[in-house]
């Protein structure tokens, strides 16, 4: 039988749904947080981008936002360690941080960034991921990356759209799909 080169795995509908239970989950946690030092939302470019709009006008906390870059993968593959390009000048001493991420993988990414801020004194640091892929977190990192606020847990998919691409090709794609790169 000929295989789908992509297979629906979340609807765009569902996204949006779960991104709302999300941010108001999110929002109850963090209620009472000052506007003079409002939550620090961080989000990873660049497939977070699409996720992380939503997210953040789903939260009715004071929030501030700002951008990181980290880079690790080439094609499906995990290329090495990931490289920390942006988010170095950002201070978080004494912050709430909240890391906005498209996908929790191996674990590498989120464990370099959490490292980082804590390196740097921040006060407190969550993770929130539209997708968790737990059965492909690096051995030892599965005690330590786990995060906090998780749209959807997934097994070992390589998955396209709502900003996650496959060489740069269908972050723009509407729903979450399965990718198939091999085939016709
Ligand atoms: C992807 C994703 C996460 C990271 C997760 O980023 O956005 O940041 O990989 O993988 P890990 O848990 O194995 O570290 P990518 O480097 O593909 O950059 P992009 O967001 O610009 O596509």
């Amino acid at each position: 039988m000929e295989q789908e080169r992509f297979t629906l795995l979340k609807t765009n509908a569902e996204v949006q749904s779960r991104i709302r239970e999300m941010a108001a989950e999110i929002s109850r946690d963090y209620a009472g947080i000052p506007e003079e030092n409002p939550l620090l939302v961080l989000c990873t470019l660049r497939g977070a981008v699409f996720f992380s709009a939503d997210l953040i006008r789903g939260l009715t906390v004071p929030c501030e936002i700002n951008f990181l870059k980290v880079q690790s993968y080439a094609g499906t593959r995990p290329a090495g360690s990931p490289i920390f390009e942006l988010g170095e000048r950002i201070d978080v001493r004494g912050r709430d941080v909240l890391v906005v991420e498209d996908i929790v993988d191996t674990g590498q990414t989120m464990d370099t960034v959490m490292r980082n801020f804590s390196d740097k004194g921040a006060k407190s640091i969550r993770i929130a991921t539209m997708l968790d892929k737990p059965s492909r977190r690096y051995a030892h990192l599965k005690e330590t990356v786990i995060p906090d606020y998780i749209g959807f847990s997934i097994p070992d998919l390589f998955v396209v759209g709502w900003g996650l691409d496959y060489n740069e090709e269908y972050r723009m794609l509407p729903d979450i799909m399965v990718y198939h790169p091999d085939a016709e």
